[in-house]
């Protein structure tokens, strides 16, 4: 594998893409993104995959973990995301409970994902256990990307957010949980949380991308939630990369305007239009005849008088 050509960024890309990515040793650079503007600039800036990701929940939506996210918030999102991608494959997260309970269910909530909301892929956590789901939805004609390592839906299971299958049992485990979800037809697998080395291991042995996050370099790609990466928010993950400060200028540019409207500094002349001077001094001369107390008017004193 190397880094050595990025993909076309004039071209859509596809699952197959992704596929002839892996054979020419191209690596897949992959961002999550929940609404139509940041999809439009993380399109614009040539990455090759979009996920919306039901990370959702704790990085927009302020829960503090990924299971209240529903089929309601994955679809109004990859709609908006989808509205601001031209180019790159947009892949939804399938949320917590809308394919754990019968294939027919996971099925539907796949197809709602592609057919509602646009999608070219629906990404599902797990590894055997979920591979005969792969299998169902797959058949359908639908793409499915696989997640194995630390699945933030099995939280409550994995007793917290670290990294997973540090022991040869483990591991061994997560190496047969990828090859069934190749077997059932994943297009690629995420792989979070777990060792360089196992991640390597597990690249070398499938024929389908491994995208990698907080795996080492040696996935055939990478994917990173775009909040840790521009660092805006509150927790940076130790596997997440700091490409650029922007909560910190989104809070100095807001300090400051509030500083500014406070003063009466904003809006200044360039946000200002003016009346022409003709046109107020009509106003003006309207208002004050408007306003002008009524002189001799009907009910004077005088007229009351008369009755
Ligand atoms: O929901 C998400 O953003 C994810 C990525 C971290 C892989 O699943």
């Amino acid at each position: 594998m190397s880094a050595a050509v990025p993909m076309d960024p004039q071209r859509s890309v596809t699952t197959t893409t992704f596929r002839a990515a892996k054979a020419q040793g191209r690596r897949i650079a992959m961002i999550t993104a929940y609404d139509a503007p940041t999809a439009r600039m993380v399109d614009q800036a040539g990455v090759d995959a979009i996920l919306v990701g039901d990370s959702l929940g704790m990085v927009v939506l302020g829960h503090d973990s990924t299971l209240p996210v529903t089929m309601d918030d994955m679809l109004h999102h990859t709609r908006a995301v989808v509205r601001g991608t031209s180019r790159a494959l947009v892949v939804a997260d399938m949320p917590f409970l809308s394919f754990q309970v019968s294939l027919e269910e996971a099925l539907r909530n796949a197809g709602r994902l592609v057919a509602e909301g646009g999608a070219g892929a629906v990404k599902l956590e797990g590894g055997r256990r979920t591979a005969e789901t792969v299998r169902f939805v797959t058949q359908a004609g639908i793409p499915v990307m696989g997640h194995v390592g630390l699945t933030p839906q099995s939280v409550n299971q994995l007793g917290g957010y670290r990294v997973q299958a540090r022991e040869t049992a483990d591991a061994l485990t997560l190496i047969d949980d990828c090859r069934a979800l190749e077997e059932a037809g994943a297009f690629a697998i995420v792989l979070e949380c777990i060792p360089a080395e196992l991640a390597q291991l597990v690249s070398n042995e499938l024929g389908i991308p491994t995208i990698g996050i907080g795996a080492g370099v040696g996935c055939d790609g990478e994917i990173q939630v775009f909040h840790d990466l521009l660092g805006m928010g509150d927790f940076t993950p130790r596997h997440a990369g700091r490409y650029a400060e922007v909560g910190t200028a989104i809070r100095e540019a807001v300090g400051a305007y509030t500083q500014d409207v406070h003063d009466r500094a904003f809006p200044a002349e360039a946000q200002t239009t003016h009346l022409d001077q003709r046109v107020l001094a009509e106003i003006k001369a309207a208002r004050a005849a408007a306003l002008k107390p009524a002189s001799g008017g009907s009910l004077s004193g005088g007229d009351r008088g008369g009755l």
